[in-house]
């Protein structure tokens, strides 16, 4: 479904140099995702567009479900590439693109249903994402699922750890593992032979992963949305 329609858009956006960082497998999974749940949940929240070459396909199934769509970055220049890039496939109409954090996009959205899902992929450690599924649980309308990117990366000095974030925050949650999927057959770095610049990946672990958002009720996420629980988990690991 909608084959044709990706690749022109996939087309376009590489023509415009506004590629993505996550392999076609970890997109078509999202897709997929979306198109197999889109009676569950209406809209789509991206958290880290970078150039857009994610957003656009995104943008492309939330116009076609007459869905809304937020993309939400940090930076400026990822904002203006993502716009630029929705206005030349006309893809602009519904879609808000927020200059900031998924915390400060909190308060400058009101959600009419609750989004089908929410893609993380901005800061990616371990505190920062804590901090996210904190701030998801402050919109008004809960998404019914989250997507995690760069799910078991690790790096010796930057601190990412999504995984184990997603397994503190959301204890009972089962996780679907999408995208490259890393068994250490040796085609992704592992601890014991790292990339030449230090990263490596969690072996049985994977690129991204996706995850029912439980509702509030649940050990993990009282823990979670808890100021006292974050503040001591953010205490840990800064200092
Ligand atoms: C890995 S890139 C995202 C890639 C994009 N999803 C794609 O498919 O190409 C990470 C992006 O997140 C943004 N970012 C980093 N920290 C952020 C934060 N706390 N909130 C929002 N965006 C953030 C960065 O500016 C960058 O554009």
């Amino acid at each position: 479904m909608f084959e044709e329609d990706f690749d022109h858009i996939r087309k376009i956006s590489h023509g415009h140099g506004c590629f993505s960082w996550t392999s076609k497998e970890y997109q078509d999974d999202i897709l997929n995702f979306i198109i197999e749940n889109r009676d569950r949940g209406s809209g789509v929240i991206e958290v880290g567009c970078y150039k857009g070459g994610l957003s656009a396909l995104l943008a492309f199934l939330c116009h076609e479900f007459k869905w809304p769509f937020y993309t939400i970055d940090i930076d400026e220049s990822a904002v203006v590439s993502t716009r630029n890039l929705l206005s030349t496939l006309s893809l602009l109409d519904g879609v808000n693109i927020h200059h900031g954090t998924l915390a400060s996009f909190v308060p400058t959205v009101k959600l009419n249903e609750r989004p089908a899902l929410v893609i993380l992929d901005g800061d990616h450690r371990y505190e920062a994402v804590v901090k996210d599924i904190a701030d998801l649980y402050r919109l008004n309308k809960l998404p019914y699922s989250a997507v995690f990117h760069d799910f078991s990366l690790r790096h010796p000095t930057s601190g990412e750890k999504v995984d184990q974030a997603v397994k503190d925050c959301l204890e009972n949650c089962s996780v679907r593992h999408i995208g490259a999927l890393m068994n250490g057959d040796g085609k992704y770095p592992t601890e014991a032979n790292p990339s030449d610049d230090g990263h490596w990946w969690n072996i049985p672990g994977s690129e991204g992963a996706i995850v029912e958002l439980p509702p509030n009720q649940t050990p993990g996420n009282r823990q979670c949305q808890s100021p006292s629980f974050l503040m001591r988990l953010l205490g840990r690991f800064r200092g």
